[in-house]
């Protein structure tokens, strides 16, 4: 059978990753979450007080980068992929909320992304991939087989990961989260190193009214029909 290469870009709080692993485990394929590398890599900056409310150090961030060891790991028992940073696992970590608001401005950073690119590359070189992110398409994996664009409301974004939050235990206000996803999708668009656009031959689905199985259909729907070659 035809090994593909499936992209999933789109904005914050999309569910990009949700159905992204459903499509992984479905088809067997290898699951890649770029966003937990960009995560990483904030999260790093701020334990090494690069990134402080009034300031953010890019010369030492940037100096630093390679002393950065970034790697997913696979818990076999559980069955899940985990993110490590340096050899210590940061999965809960890079997930917070202060994470959040201070990753677009490391993801602006070109150096940065090319670290993390050149990665990308490595881990999609056979094929077999479903990666998602903010550039799969455009810049990564331009030559994806199927790419899709991902949009929903922001208010409805903004509510979902309100709820993932608030289930986790964090101490945070919807307010504070939509605020978040608004300026994220602003300087993802508009930063000048690969922004957040819809490459010309996406797909692009808007999910603010779409179940999750339903959405999962709609996408394997369109990844089979590459794998045989009708499309
Ligand atoms: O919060 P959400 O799950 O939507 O975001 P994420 O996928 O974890 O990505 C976090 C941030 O990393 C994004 O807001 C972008 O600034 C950056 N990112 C990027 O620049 N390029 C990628 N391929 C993936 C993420």
């Amino acid at each position: 059978m035809k090994r593909i290469t499936i992209a999933i870009d789109g904005y914050s709080s999309t569910g990009k990753s949700t159905v992204a692993k459903q499509l992984a485990d479905y088809l067997d394929y290898v699951y890649v979450d770029s966003g937990a590398m960009y995560r990483a890599i904030t999260l790093f900056a701020l334990q090494k007080g690069f990134i402080s409310e009034s300031h953010f150090n890019k010369i030492a961030l940037i100096n630093s980068l390679e002393d950065i060891s970034i790697e997913f790991r696979n818990d076999d028992t559980i069955s899940v992929v985990e993110m490590y940073l340096n050899d210590k696992n940061v999965e809960r970590e890079i997930r917070t909320f202060q994470v959040s608001e201070y990753v677009s401005q490391v993801a602006a950073l070109s150096e940065v992304r090319k670290k993390l690119v050149t990665i990308q590359h490595q881990m999609g070189k056979n094929k077999a991939i479903v990666m998602d992110g903010r550039d799969i398409g455009t810049v990564v994996f331009p030559e994806a087989e199927l790419k899709i664009f991902m949009s929903a409301k922001p208010e409805e974004r903004a509510s979902r990961r309100y709820k993932e939050l608030i289930e986790k235990g964090d101490d945070i206000t919807y307010e504070e989260i939509y605020k978040n996803v608004q300026e994220r999708d602003l300087m993802d668009t508009t930063r000048k190193d690969s922004p957040l656009i819809k490459a010309e031959d996406a797909i692009e689905i808007d999910n603010s009214e779409l179940n999750l199985e339903d959405q999962f259909h709609i996408i394997l729907q369109l990844a089979k029909d590459r794998i045989v070659g009708r499309v």
